[in-house]
Parts: C-alpha cells; sequence; structure tokens
C-alpha cells in the first residue's frame, strides 16, 4: 500500500516576491528601506505598475457608454475586475461587489443609505472600542442626524473584543453591527463569524470593516455571513482611489441610492428618475475604471502567492518580531491578542512615539507613529500615541532585525 504524505506548505519565496517590488531597492538616508507602514498602505508589485500603464497607453476610454472599440475593451476590463473582486472574497453574484473609493467611503454609503432608510430615533449602532474612524464617524453622523444612539463593545487589556458584554448590548434597538475583521492598531482578528452569529439571532445586520484583512489572510464573505464587507484597494497591493463594498444582493437592491448622477439611473425626466440594477445604481458618474483594473492585477498576484501562504509567512515574522522586541528595555507592546495579525504596536518608556518614529526613518526603517485614527482606542489604552511596525508579504526576519537594531540605538538617544 502506498501511503501518499500531504505535502508540507511551502515557504513565501520573500527574496523572490521582493524582485516584484520596485520600491523596496529604494535606500533612505543611505540605509536599505524597511518597509513596516503595510497598514497605511502597501507597496505595488510590478504587475501591478504595469497594468495602470497598459490601460492608459492602449485601453483608455469611458465604460458603459460607448459604442467604439476602446469603450467596449475599457467596459470589459471593468466588469473582469468586478468578477475579479467577486472571486478574491467568494460573494455569490458579482452584482453584490460596488466599486467606491476606498473602506471609508464604503462605510459612508452603508450609513448614508441603508442607515437612513433604516435608523431612526431610539436606535441603536453597535461598534466596538477598537474601531477605526472611519467606522466611528459615518455611524455618529448618522446616529447625531436621527436621533439614534452609538453603542461601544468594550475591550480587553489585551486589545480582545469582550464578547459577552458585546452580545449584552444587542437589544431590540439595535439596527446595525459594525467591527473590524483585523483591528489596524492592535493587529486582533475579531471572532466575525460569532460576532454574525450573535448579530443575526437578533435580526440584525453587520458591517466588517475588512480594511486590514484581505491583504492578510483568505476571505469568503459568504463563509462569514456578514451582510456587508468593505476593503480599500491600496492596502491590497492595488492603487489608492478604490475600494470595494460587498453586501448581500437583497440588501443593496433594496437600498436607496447613495449619489445622483450618471450611469445610476435607468431613465431621467425632470418630473422622475428611475435608478439602474445593481451594482451600478451605486456607482455614480464615471468610476475609477484604472483603479479597478489595477486592484484586479493586484489581486491576481496575490492569489497566485495563495494568501494561506502569505498568513503563514506573516505568522512567522509576528512570532519572531513578537519575541524580539521582548528583549528591548522599557518596551511594551500594545496588542497582544491570542489571535493576531502581523502589526507590532509598542510604546516605549520616557520616549514618543514621534520620536522613535524619526530615528528609525534615520536608519531606513518607515514605522508609523500616532493615534493611528484611533482616537478612542488609545484613550482606552491611556496613552496619546503608539509606535506601530506593520507587516507584509514581502517582509522578513531580516528586516525585524533591521528595526530592533534601530530601537536599540533609539534607546540609547534616550538613555
Ligand atoms: C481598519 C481600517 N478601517 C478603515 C480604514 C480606512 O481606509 P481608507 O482610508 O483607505 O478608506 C483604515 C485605514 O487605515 C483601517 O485601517
Amino acid at each position: 500500500m502506498t501511503v501518499v504524505a500531504s505535502a508540507p506548505q511551502a515557504a513565501l519565496d520573500t527574496a523572490m516576491i521582493r524582485q516584484d517590488f520596485p520600491i523596496l531597492q529604494r535606500r533612505i538616508h543611505g540605509a536599505r528601506l524597511v518597509y513596516f507602514d503595510n497598514a497605511a498602505t502597501t507597496q505595488k508589485p510590478q504587475a501591478v505598475i504595469d497594468r495602470l500603464q497598459r490601460y492608459y497607453r492602449d485601453e483608455n476610454a469611458n465604460v458603459h457608454r460607448g459604442v467604439h472599440t476602446l469603450s467596449v475593451e475599457a467596459t470589459g476590463a471593468y466588469d473582469a475586475a468586478r468578477e475579479r473582486v467577486r472571486a478574491f472574497v467568494n460573494a455569490a453574484d458579482a452584482r453584490e461587489i460596488v466599486f467606491v473609493r476606498g473602506a471609508t467611503e464604503a462605510i459612508n454609503l452603508v450609513a448614508a443609505s441603508y442607515g437612513r432608510a433604516h435608523i431612526g430615533s431610539g436606535d441603536e449602532v453597535v461598534v466596538s472600542e477598537m474601531e477605526h474612524h472611519s467606522n466611528i464617524v459615518p455611524w455618529q453622523m448618522l446616529c447625531e442626524e436621527k436621533g439614534a444612539r452609538l453603542r461601544v463593545a468594550p475591550i480587553t487589556d489585551a486589545g480582545e473584543l469582550q464578547l459577552e458584554a458585546f452580545a449584552q448590548l444587542l437589544g431590540p434597538r439595535t439596527r446595525m453591527v459594525a467591527v473590524a475583521h483585523v483591528s489596524n492598531a492592535l493587529g486582533t482578528i475579531n471572532p466575525v463569524e460569532e460576532i454574525v452569529r450573535l448579530a443575526h439571532q437578533r435580526g440584525i445586520p453587520v458591517l466588517v470593516d475588512g480594511a486590514q484583512a484581505v491583504a492578510h489572510m483568505p476571505v469568503n464573505v459568504q463563509a462569514l455571513g456578514c451582510d456587508f464587507y468593505v476593503f480599500s484597494g491600496h492596502k491590497v497591493l492595488g492603487p489608492t482611489g478604490i475600494g470595494i463594498l460587498y453586501g448581500r444582493a437583497a440588501l443593496l437592491d433594496a437600498m436607496p441610492p447613495y449619489q445622483g448622477g450618471g450611469d445610476m439611473i435607468r431613465s431621467v425626466t425632470f418630473e422622475r428618475t428611475t435608478y439602474n440594477d445593481l451594482p451600478n445604481k451605486f456607482e455614480a458618474g464615471t468610476p475609477n475604471i484604472a483603479g479597478a483594473v489595477g486592484l484586479a492585477a493586484a489581486l491576481e498576484y496575490l492569489t497566485s502567492l495563495d494568501l494561506e501562504r502569505v498568513a503563514a509567512h506573516e505568522r512567522d515574522l509576528l512570532g519572531y518580531g513578537t519575541a524580539a522586541l521582548a528583549e528591548i528595555d522599557g518596551l511594551r507592546l500594545t496588542g497582544t491578542a491570542a489571535r493576531k495579525a502581523a502589526i507590532l504596536a509598542f510604546v516605549m518608556r520616557d520616549v514618543h512615539p514621534h520620536d522613535i518614529g524619526t530615528i528609525l526613518d534615520r536608519e531606513g526603517v518607515a514605522i508609523r507613529a500616532g493615534h493611528h485614527c484611533c482616537q478612542p482606542l488609545m484613550a482606552r489604552l491611556g496613552v496619546p500615541a503608539t509606535a506601530r511596525a506593520s507587516l507584509a508579504l514581502y517582509n522578513t526576519r531580516e528586516e525585524i532585525d533591521a528595526l530592533v537594531a534601530a530601537l536599540h540605538t533609539v534607546r540609547k538617544v534616550f538613555a
């Protein structure tokens, strides 16, 4: 009998992958760039840069309105990009994929359209303490307009959602739950399936902010069971100015349009306008066509590498980095959840995070320092700001060593 052992998962070939990202060859202040600001935006592979160039060089035309060849080709590329996104998040239907500017616009769209139609005086929206401002402020604005109430699910000191307290917040007036899949400031991976289960038991829809998830783990919106899922192209190796709103077709269908203009209409008279079908109903005006095809190229690139392998590589870096940072005198990690993405956020005794960021930059190490658009979370943690190294598929253990060496320099400067 032949026993076929399952092949061990091949590790990512980061040396090869790094060749695909021209910017990683740059030197900063004479040192090799170590790019650890991936939660703010990821770098772009040559395949995306080439795709954008090819679109503008060979295919540029407006979509949907032309019968000439270029317009037909641009429309085909735009539609194919939508299908690529659908497959990437495993949505049931390409009509459930709406192109927007980014995660922020997607959340604003849902708050303005679904929210205005379904949330009224005395109703409640539940978010968590770890949300990005983009997943707080649109709901807060809606609540102010409608006389509704924003309720906030607490987190533990480690940065994990307190699920029982979250469940207790869900009541007869809760009309929406909006939570991050992965926290940009802590790295915490939230138990989205469980959150959805608890909310759906009470008939409450769930929006998941996937801005920090999609580049780092496979995402399957049908398996998650969420009603809305949003992300930004630029955080998943794609261009800026393009993002995705996934919404279940039945919900999107019933929602009023977000903006009025071209493409979102079926017919217009001065008396009355009727609206287009999904997804066009939510895409008023000329869309970011180049952004969409560039995003499709990014997703194709990422898919070819296999997101399970990407996740395994980043888990290895997270473990290595967590252990290495623990050795630095006076450094404390903020965000130590059991399920974490590769985000190393920290504070150092007697050193402001901005000073850490500035000294690290001199050594070529790009991190972010500040509140990370999470001021309420900073208040919860009792710090004005943190330093954050956020990792991606092209990062290496050697780069973590460079971060650690630079942090020792910080320690010396402030000794
Ligand atoms: C968790 C999270 N949500 C939303 C956003 C907003 O993304 P964008 O600025 O691309 O709209 C970010 C950006 O940092 C984020 O990290």
